[in-house]
């Protein structure tokens, strides 16, 4: 049995904290002695979850069962994030990908992602940023995707609302710095998670060599965000996928997704 650190009295709020990325954020969290808001859909998850981490590290937890793709589920958390005790860091982690490209896709379908991918993260970063900048302390991390690099996947627009993520949290990351506040995206690529299963994509042929697994892309965003960093790319090998994107000719991007184009709805993460 581990030892059992002393809480250190902050809180943290989470999104998408049951599963993948965000679960290994609330471990890391917890074993630091952070108090915790869990958020997810499945209350029974989150409650074991709770009693979870409550029981290992002595930590005081609340749990909050919301859809965040929904006005009500945006509703119920902002006003946990405009109470007491404050939240002085804020995770903006669920997020999901479809399994379709967007000519066949419906406006019901995408509606949901981008209510989850952007219009959730727009309103919880806000609700945080007007406690945090009053406080003149706390940090927003956003879960984006190095995805958002770039339209390297053609039909998918996955892509497009995680483009909107990074450039966001950039833009007021600059604007929340002055008063003590951090805002960081982080961009993780192929990660051992839930994500492409819920999403119904087959990643049986992806090579091992360019997963991730999530406790080390949560330690090298924590890292990441200890620096001041507006923008974390976890593992050398994303970084250099990302250079790549940032400053490889337009014309060889076009023919690599020109390659991808065929795999959309089948492959894709
Ligand atoms: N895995 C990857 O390869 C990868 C790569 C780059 C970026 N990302 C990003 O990383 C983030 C986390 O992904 P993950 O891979 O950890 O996913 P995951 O394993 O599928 O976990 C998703 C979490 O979000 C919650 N969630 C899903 N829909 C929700 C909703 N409508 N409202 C509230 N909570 C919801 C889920 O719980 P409930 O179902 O109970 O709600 C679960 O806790 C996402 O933003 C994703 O885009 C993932």
């Amino acid at each position: 049995m581990p030892p059992v650190p002393s809480a250190n009295g902050r809180w943290a709020l989470i999104t998408g904290a049951t599963a993948g990325i965000g679960a290994a954020f609330a471990a890391r969290f917890a074993a630091d002695g952070w108090h915790l808001v869990l958020v997810a859909r499945d209350a029974t998850r989150l409650a074991a979850q709770a009693a979870e981490l409550t029981g290992r590290y002595g930590i005081e937890t609340e749990t909050i069962a919301a859809d965040l793709s929904t006005d009500d589920g945006c509703t119920q958390v902002e006003r946990r994030l405009a109470a007491s005790p404050a939240v002085e860091t804020l995770v903006n982690n669920a997020g999901i990908s479809l399994n379709k490209p967007f000519l066949r896709s419906s406006v019901e379908d995408e509606a949901r992602l981008l209510r989850l991918n952007v219009h959730a993260v727009m309103r919880l970063s806000l609700a945080a940023l007007q406690v945090m900048t009053e406080r003149r302390g706390g940090a927003v991390i956003n879960v984006s995707s190095v995805a958002g690099f770039g339209a390297v996947m053609p039909g998918s627009t996955y892509s497009a609302s995680k483009a909107w993520v990074t450039n966001f949290s950039e833009s007021v990351g600059q604007s929340a710095r002055p008063f003590g506040v951090r805002v960081m995206a982080l961009c993780p690529g192929y990660t051992r998670t839930e994500f492409h299963q819920r999403a119904g994509i087959d990643m049986s042929k992806t090579p091992e060599w360019l997963w991730l697994n999530a406790p080390a892309v949560v330690d090298e965003a924590l890292r990441d965000l200890r620096k001041g960093k507006l923008v974390s790319v976890p593992s050398w090998k994303y970084k250099l996928a990302v250079a790549g994107l940032r400053h490889a000719p337009r014309r060889l991007l076009d023919v690599i997704a020109r390659d991808t184009r065929g795999r959309i709805g089948r492959d894709r993460g």
